[in-house]
């Protein structure tokens, strides 16, 4: 491995393991720190300081998502449903009611957008994309993003 590649993966291990059992702390009772900022603190190096997002658009932003959407996102995290290690190892050990209260925060924030004229996607790719959220694909069974999802 690449040296430098490793020193990231060392890192980002740590910070992982970290950001871990601080949340797991905070879940146990008696144990949480007041402020749900300090938290999520483990959250905001890859979802950004409010949930905004990073430049690198592999890192979602989840700031001002409904909260039961957040919350099924972080159970299908932690329960399987949806595959990303480093977020699984990361709520591996949360209960409902603290993904609830991780959810409802960054669904209640509201930072700014980016500037969408700063996309530098082809029109091409826009309007793809503009097809998938109205209609979605029904020859590839993809529901248009903008259905209304019932909870399995
Ligand atoms: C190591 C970086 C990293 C950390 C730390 C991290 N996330 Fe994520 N998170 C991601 C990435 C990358 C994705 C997208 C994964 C995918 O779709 O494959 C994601 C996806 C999500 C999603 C789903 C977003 C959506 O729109 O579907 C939610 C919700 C989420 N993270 C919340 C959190 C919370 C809450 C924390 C803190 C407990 C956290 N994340 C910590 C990297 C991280």
């Amino acid at each position: 491995m690449h040296r430098r590649a490793l020193g990231f993966a060392v890192l980002f291990v740590l910070h992982v393991v970290w950001g871990g059992t601080a949340l797991a702390a905070g879940a146990a009772a008696g144990a949480m720190p007041s402020a749900m900022d300090e938290r999520v603190r483990a959250c905001t190096s890859c979802h950004g300081v409010q949930g905004q997002g990073l430049n690198n658009d592999y890192f979602p932003r989840i700031a001002g998502k409904p909260a039961e959407y957040l919350f099924n996102q972080l159970t299908a995290f932690r329960d399987g449903g949806r595959t990303y290690p480093p977020m699984g190892y990361l709520v591996a050990f949360l209960p409902d009611d603290y993904l609830r209260k991780i959810s409802q925060y960054f669904a209640d924030l509201q930072p700014p957008y980016p500037n969408a004229d700063q996309s530098d996607v082809t029109p091409a790719v826009l309007a793809a994309g503009q097809r998938l959220v109205t209609q979605g694909d029904p020859a590839r069974k993809i529901p248009a993003c903008i259905a209304v999802m019932a909870r399995a």
